[in-house]
């Protein structure tokens, strides 16, 4: 589970925010995400795998770049790999932990998401939702 921090971090959208529909990300797809401005920006991005989803700070623990260029391009040609444009390391989509390239063994900070119903949503389900 992801440290409560994230959801109170600066410029991170509130708890419950819809993002956008799962039907709006390919499968295997991803989209970026921005909050906020200025130093209290905070950028991250999901990423669908069938009717999974998984989020993470847009930051790559090799050396604190954003991962996509061109903007919302996260995944590797065939989707199997969340890739950094900057030095070409690949992370698991599944867990954000780096299998090849200059920071193996590092991870992705993991952002909460959920789905309700079709819609991806920011931060943890509710208690009553399935
Ligand atoms: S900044 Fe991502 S691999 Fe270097």
């Amino acid at each position: 589970m992801p440290p409560s921090f994230i959801m109170q971090a600066p410029g991170a959208p509130a708890d419950h925010t819809p993002l956008c529909r799962l039907a709006d990300l390919s499968d295997p797809g991803s989209k970026g995400f921005e909050f906020g401005e200025a130093a209290e920006r905070f950028r991250f991005f999901v990423v669908r795998r069938g009717a999974e989803v998984f989020a993470y700070r847009n930051l790559c623990p090799h050396a604190g770049h954003p991962l996509d260029f061109p903007p919302d391009r996260f995944l590797t040609p065939k989707g199997d790999y969340i890739h950094c444009a900057s030095h070409g390391a690949l992370f698991n989509p599944e867990d954000g932990i780096c299998v090849g390239g200059p920071c193996v063994g590092r991870r992705l900070l993991p952002i909460p998401v959920y789905l309700d119903g079709e819609t991806v949503c920011f931060g943890e389900p509710r208690e009553n939702s399935s």
